[in-house]
């Protein structure tokens, strides 16, 4: 498939099951976010990849940090964050690594991380995967970093939910193209 018709085509699924991309895999998926746009070639992306028994850290992770710093007691809701990690087979923990660089604000750190997100899911699509982006209580918290080993210099910019599309394609949004769009000429 030409990569024009692969962007037209890209969408998240409803759901994800196994099987989730093996090892080989994922280092091509990885090299392929690693070809996002990077002012000064920082190299501000880092991935977290989890599966398995990481599943089970990453939701007693959310648990205690619900319970701990959002201060919630509803059991329901913590069960609810709980369960969250296994809505999918594999989680990516998209993170920012900042550096000071005087030409490279903070900012453009976290959009090439956010470009390198766009690349993982599209590369997740050309091997027949699909994925799904989520944000919510568990990112952009300094307060999780030390839930997951990580120091200050670092953003959780999301998730990355990653299997097996579950049940059909949702349609394709048609958007018009003028809404969005004004050309100087
Ligand atoms: C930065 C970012 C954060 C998102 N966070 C969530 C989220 O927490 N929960 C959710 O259901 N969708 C979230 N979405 C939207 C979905 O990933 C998805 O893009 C949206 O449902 C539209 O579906 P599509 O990708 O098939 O067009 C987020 C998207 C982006 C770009």
């Amino acid at each position: 498939m030409k990569l024009i018709d692969s962007l037209l085509e890209r969408n998240s699924a409803r759901g994800l099951i196994e099987p989730f991309p093996d090892s080989n895999e994922m280092k091509k998926i990885y090299q392929a976010a690693l070809r996002a746009p990077d002012h000064a070639k920082l190299k501000p992306a880092r991935f977290i990849q989890i599966t398995g028994q990481g599943l089970n850290k990453l939701s007693s992770v959310f648990y205690d940090f619900a319970k701990n710093e959002l201060m919630i007691k509803d059991e329901s809701v913590l069960q609810k964050y709980k369960d969250a990690p296994f809505r999918a087979p594999m989680i990516i923990i998209l993170v920012t690594k900042h550096q000071e660089h005087p030409k490279v604000p903070l900012i453009e750190q976290k959009l090439s991380t956010a470009a390198s997100a766009q690349n993982i899911l599209l590369a997740l699509e050309s091997y027949g995967y699909a994925g799904i982006w989520r944000t919510g209580k568990f990112s952009f918290n300094n307060k999780l970093l030390k839930y997951l080993n990580l120091d200050d210099n670092n953003t959780i910019l999301g998730y990355l939910y990653v299997g097996t599309r579950d049940g059909d394609k949702k349609k394709i949004s048609n958007y018009s193209v003028d809404e969005f769009v004004s050309v100087w000429e």
